[in-house]
């Protein structure tokens, strides 16, 4: 009889102190489970560097792509869009470059007229005045605008 009882409450006892341990330790994370802390300033400039590297490829990518068209010339005049002035936009424009970089492009005409300027201040095209620049200015403008539906491939990145 006394050997029974002091059996039940050895029981008891470790019941207690199983359900005990399991209220202190709670719903945690169970051995081997991966808790999530805030980044460290490692990882943090490392996903920096990333971005920072990422961002280099995409502005290295445009550069190759520019260059691309800047190099390659072979084109006929009928590549642009038939209208007023296309000769002579084809004629003085595709000096240095091929029409890509032109056909990709969508400004307004306040914007294809600050262009002529920054194309001779910064890449030494012969300044454009007069009837011609008119005449250019309002070809593109009417064919490359700013409203034109986005030209065909149009990639976001180039522009
Ligand atoms: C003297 C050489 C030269 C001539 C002539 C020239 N361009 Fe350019 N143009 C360049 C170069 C070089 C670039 C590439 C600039 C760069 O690094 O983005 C360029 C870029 C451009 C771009 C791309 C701008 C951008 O970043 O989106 C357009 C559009 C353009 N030219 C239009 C014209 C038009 C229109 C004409 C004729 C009126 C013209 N170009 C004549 C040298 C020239």
């Amino acid at each position: 009889m006394l050997h029974r009882v002091n059996l039940n409450n050895v029981v008891v006892a470790i019941l207690v102190v199983a359900a005990l341990g399991a209220l202190i330790s709670g719903p945690g994370p169970k051995i081997g489970e991966r808790q999530s802390f805030p980044p460290t300033p490692a990882a943090i400039a490392f996903q920096q560097a990333e971005e920072a590297a990422a961002a280099r490829q995409t502005e290295a990518q445009r550069q190759a792509e520019i260059a691309r068209q800047v190099s390659a010339q072979a084109e006929e005049e009928t590549i642009l869009p038939e209208g007023e002035g296309r000769a002579e936009t084809f004629g003085y424009c595709t000096a240095c470059h091929n029409t890509a970089l032109i056909r990709r492009s969508r400004f307004s005409r306040d914007q294809w007229d600050g262009l002529m300027d920054w194309m001779t201040e910064r890449h030494g095209m012969n300044p454009l005045e007069g009837e011609m620049r008119s005449l250019i200015v309002d070809y593109l403008a009417s064919h490359f605008g700013a409203a034109q539906a986005p030209a065909r491939g149009r990639n976001p990145f180039l522009n």
